[in-house]
């Protein structure tokens, strides 16, 4: 397949989820517009990625994939020389009945992702022993204070110097207290206008400074 095929192909099942909703969802009124990340969001998502040259992602939750798809498009579009997308969920296959990563397989992107069904927590630090670095993460798990603080943690140590980390949902305070630590104690910078036009209170986009340093134990910025 081309790779104007290819992204097609992804388009397509992106543009049918996004409009008819997956074939299969949980029984909770509107659950899939409650759950996944808005269209939208996901264009900018993908923009965003596009611009950075991504060639490896880790994403944290898979869902029902509406931005496991957008991420898979910017990696087929950026046409780097190895392509990789690392995807935690552990309830990908019981709680969601396997419907994101079908999704994942309709759209051709079976061959550059992967499916790890831990918890994050667990996860996570296993790819820094393996010694996985990645260009951007995409953080959309748990939503507790204690397990989006430990996500962000791994992915400290995942994510190369200068790289990006991209988190949805900042206007929950869980999210966004735990976030608030990484950039007021170890440099982070948000990038101001990355999710311009998308849904109010969701991504936000951060750039890791260009080295990983520790601060002084004194240094603490209360968050
Ligand atoms: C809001 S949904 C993600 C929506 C997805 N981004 C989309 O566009 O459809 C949150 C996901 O995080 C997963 N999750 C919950 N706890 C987790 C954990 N400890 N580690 C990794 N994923 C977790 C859930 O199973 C769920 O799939």
């Amino acid at each position: 397949m081309t790779i104007d095929g290819h992204l097609a192909r992804i388009r397509e099942v992106r543009h049918r989820l996004a409009g008819e909703g997956p074939v299969w969802t949980r029984q909770r009124d509107k659950d899939f517009e409650v759950v996944t990340l808005p269209e939208r969001d996901c264009d900018l998502l993908r923009d965003l990625f596009i611009a950075e040259r991504v060639e490896t992602v880790v994403e944290v939750g898979l869902a029902y994939a509406s931005s496991a798809l957008a991420i898979g498009e910017a990696l087929v579009a950026v046409d780097r020389p190895r392509p990789r997308h690392v995807i935690v969920d552990p309830f990908q296959r019981t709680v969601w009945s396997d419907v994101g990563w079908e999704l994942m397989r309709s759209a051709g992107l079976e061959p550059i992702a992967s499916l790890l069904t831990e918890w994050s927590s667990i996860a996570l630090p296993q790819l820094v022993t393996a010694g996985l670095v990645v260009d951007a993460a995409f953080v959309d798990g748990s939503h507790r204070f204690h397990e989006v603080f430990v996500d962000l943690y791994f992915l400290r140590k995942l994510v190369r110097p200068g790289g990006l980390v991209v988190l949805d949902d900042t206007g929950w305070p869980s999210v966004g207290t735990a976030v608030r630590y990484y950039e007021r104690n170890l440099g982070w910078a948000a990038i101001p206008d990355a999710f311009a036009g998308g849904t109010p209170d969701r991504c936000r986009a951060f750039r890791l400074p260009d080295s990983l340093t520790e601060p002084p134990f004194e240094q603490f910025q209360p968050f």
